[in-house]
This record gives structure tokens, C-alpha cells and sequence, in this order.
């Protein structure tokens, strides 16, 4: 049995989708939070377990039979290393046999701007080291869908404003992640080893302008805004504080080049060439 956790979350959902398509259902299993958002799970054949990675109770019970089991990481910050933690930890006392973990791959998260947010993957992976269990880690690039977020949706008419500099990034699409990660979980071989899923090209912030002009029509500037001046305009659009901050350190990563590293294994588990940022862009801004 393959266990995905995070199943009614966005990649997760993907995982799902792509397994379901290559192997029976009655092979794989979802965790979830809330089984009510997992019906459609559960009408396939899936078998959906609810758990919570906060209660280790309920891991520990939803683990049962299972012998691989994908951690998606949480997207909560509230102690999120100490939720891995109890994941772990339930996956070793359920006797599961391999863990999958999504990580980051970023050039060294020790000079990173990012470190304060993003260093709980890295220990995450530490601490399943010493589990016991074999495991696989998945360090994902960032992901092509977080350029909309970064520049919202009328970015066309106002322009890409972002303190990322010159820094470029080999983004990568949520749905190519997805679909290797479901290659690599319905395939073995792949104990105690390091996956760097990436897109095939970099791509820096006047680049996405560039594109955005090509495919509009339109000239669409890059603004590269100090960043006193970006967080001023993020408050006047009335956005929380913890959202300024991400933006603020996303925006100094990719300045500092910590996800310009082009890897070769998304396109090796894809089969395929990954999905490039002119097509996705085209797509999601629907140019
Ligand atoms: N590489 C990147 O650019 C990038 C960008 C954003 C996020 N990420 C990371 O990658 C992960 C997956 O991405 P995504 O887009 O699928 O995120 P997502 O749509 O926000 O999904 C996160 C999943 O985590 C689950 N979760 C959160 N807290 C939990 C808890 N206490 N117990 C059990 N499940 C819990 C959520 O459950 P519910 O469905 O019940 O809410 C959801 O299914 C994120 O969680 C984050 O760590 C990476």
C-alpha cells in the first residue's frame, strides 16, 4: 500500500490522480484532514484515512499496512518541523518500510535568505536519516504557479513589480512535479537517494516580463522596486504582514540565486521535457 499525505491538498491531489491512472486504487491510500473534502477520493476506490500531522494518534492508526509513504510537507508554520517529526515517527513505530519527503532544492540553504522559513525541509530530511527508514527525497524547485502569486493577476497592466534582481529560477510546474513524483512512488529502486526535480531552463523576473510582452502584445515592464519601497506598496494593497514577508524573502532567494540550478531528473521521470514558462504563462494568464 502507498500512502500520499496532504491528499486533498494541490500536489497532493496530483499524485493521486497520476497514480490512480498506472495502478488499482485499492493500492493506494490518501490522508487526509477532513474526510468530507475527500469524497471524491474515496468514490474511486482510494482508501482515505484521516489524520493529523499535529496528533500522533492519529498517524499512527492511519499508517496501518502501509509500506510507502509519501510526506508532503505541511504548509503550516506552526512548528512544521515538529509535524514532520511526528509523521516520522508514526511511519517507524507503524512499521512502514520507505518514506518519500518534498522537500526544496536550493544551492545552499546556509547563505540563503530563505533560511528562516525554508531550513525545516533540510532538518526534516536529517531526522529521517537517523529514522531508520529508507527514503527518497524529493527536493522540488519552486514552482511555476508562484509567479502569478508574486505579481498578481493584472500583471499585464501594471507590470511585473518584484525585488528579485537578475536572479533567475528553474521553475517547475506543479503538475510535472506531481506526475514524477507518482512515477518515482510506483517504481522501485529509488531507496536512500536525492532527487533534484527542476524545470530545463532558468528564468529571471525581466525575463517573465519579456515573455508576458511577447505573448500580450503589450509592453510589460520589469520593475526591480528596492525593497522599502515594495513592502510600502504590498501594505497599501492591504495584504497581512506574514504574506509581505514571505514575498520579501522569496523575492531576496531568487535575487541571491538559490534556485538556479537546472537538474536533469524531473525531465528522466517525466519521460518527457518539463513543461517550459512561456506555455504555462500562456496558460495561466490565458494570453
Ligand atoms: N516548491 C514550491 O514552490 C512550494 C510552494 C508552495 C508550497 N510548497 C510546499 O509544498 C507543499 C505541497 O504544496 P501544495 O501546493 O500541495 O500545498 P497545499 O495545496 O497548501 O497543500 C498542503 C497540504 O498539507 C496538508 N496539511 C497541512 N497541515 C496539515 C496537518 N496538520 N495535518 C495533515 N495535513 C496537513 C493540507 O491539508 P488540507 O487539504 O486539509 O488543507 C494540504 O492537503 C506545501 O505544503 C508546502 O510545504 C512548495
Amino acid at each position: 500500500m502507498i500512502l500520499v499525505t496532504g491528499a486533498t491538498g494541490q500536489l497532493g491531489q496530483i499524485v493521486i490522480e497520476k497514480l490512480s491512472e498506472k495502478i488499482p486504487t485499492s493500492q493506494i491510500a490518501a490522508l487526509v484532514r477532513d474526510a468530507a473534502k475527500a469524497e471524491h477520493l474515496t468514490a474511486k476506490g482510494i482508501d482515505v484515512r484521516v489524520g493529523d500531522y499535529h496528533n500522533s494518534n492519529s498517524l499512527l492508526a492511519a499508517f496501518q499496512g502501509v509500506e510507502k509513504l509519501l510526506l508532503i510537507s505541511s504548509n503550516d508554520f506552526n512548528d512544521r518541523l515538529g509535524q514532520h517529526k511526528n509523521v516520522i515517527d508514526a511511519a517507524v513505530k507503524a512499521g512502514v518500510k520507505h518514506i518519500l519527503y518534498t522537500g526544496v532544492t536550493m544551492n545552499d540553504i546556509q547563505t540563503s535568505p530563505l533560511k528562516p522559513f525554508l531550513e525545516d525541509h533540510y532538518l526534516t530530511e536529517e531526522y529521517i536519516k537517523v529514522s531508520g527508514l529508507s527514503y527518497t527525497f524529493l527536493q522540488n524547485s519552486l514552482y511555476a504557479e508562484v509567479i502569478p502569486m508574486f505579481l498578481g493577476e493584472n500583471v499585464v497592466e501594471t507590470g511585473v513589480f518584484f525585488p528579485a534582481g537578475q536572479g533567475k529560477v528553474a521553475f517547475a510546474l506543479r503538475e510535472d512535479l506531481g506526475e514524477a513524483t507518482a512515477n518515482i512512488l510506483m517504481s522501485e529502486g529509488h531507496e536512500n537517494q536525492t532527487y533534484h526535480l527542476t524545470g530545463s531552463e532558468t528564468i529571471s523576473f525581466a525575463e517573465v516580463a519579456a515573455i508576458l510582452s511577447e505573448l500580450s502584445g503589450k509592453d510589460v515592464s520589469y520593475i526591480n522596486p528596492e525593497n522599502e519601497v515594495f513592502v510600502g506598496a504590498l501594505k497599501q494593497f492591504g495584504l497581512p504582514e506574514p504574506i509581505i514577508q514571505m514575498s520579501v524573502l522569496f523575492a531576496a532567494g531568487i535575487k541571491n540565486n538559490d534556485f538556479n540550478k537546472i537538474y536533469g531528473s524531473l525531465e528522466k521521470f517525466l519521460e518527457r521535457t518539463p513543461t517550459n514558462i512561456k506555455t504555462y504563462l500562456k496558460a495561466a494568464y490565458t494570453l
